[in-house]
């Protein structure tokens, strides 16, 4: 039976497998790239997408898990020709280096301005308690959140 949700806002359905972890799909099924395969064991963040607003690990949810949800991904956040705000202020502090963290870092920096509008500092660093960036980038991308609450509001 065809599982279906809303991803980026359109709506879709699949058939490829209930249990299949939602990464596979999104990567495999649907093209998306913006999620990264990091552990495969929910402990990198790499993975993270928007679950009906809220960033939720790919990797460990089952397709059957986002039935009748909205899924948001990075491809659904902004684009080149319309970035989110998130995206303009990552380009502009340099906030990547390598970039492999930053699907995730991205999408939970997402959830948290969608929830607190005006982070502190620290509110950022526990909103990104589950994302690990091995570059030693974590400064900028503090920097990088506070400009892009800034820009919001
Ligand atoms: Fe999902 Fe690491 S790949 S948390």
């Amino acid at each position: 039976m065809p599982i279906k949700f809303k991803l980026n806002n359109i709506e879709q359905e699949t058939d490829v497998g209930a249990d299949v972890p939602l990464l596979y799909v999104l990567r495999n099924d649907f093209g998306l790239n913006g999620p990264k395969f990091g552990c495969g064991r929910g402990q990198c963040g790499a993975c993270a997408v928007l679950l009906d607003g809220a960033s939720a690990l790919a990797c460990l949810l089952p397709l059957s898990a986002v039935a009748g949800k909205h899924v948001r991904t990075l491809e659904g956040l902004g684009n080149r020709e319309s970035p989110h705000a998130l995206q303009e202020a990552f380009l502009q502090e340099q906030a990547l280096q390598c970039g492999y963290c930053g699907n995730g870092v991205l999408m939970a920096a997402a959830s948290l301005l969608e929830s607190n509008p005006n982070p502190t500092e620290q509110d950022i660093r526990k909103a990104l308690r589950g994302n690990l960036c091995r570059c030693g980038a974590q400064g900028r991308i503090i920097k990088a959140i506070l400009r892009a609450a800034e820009s919001l509001s």
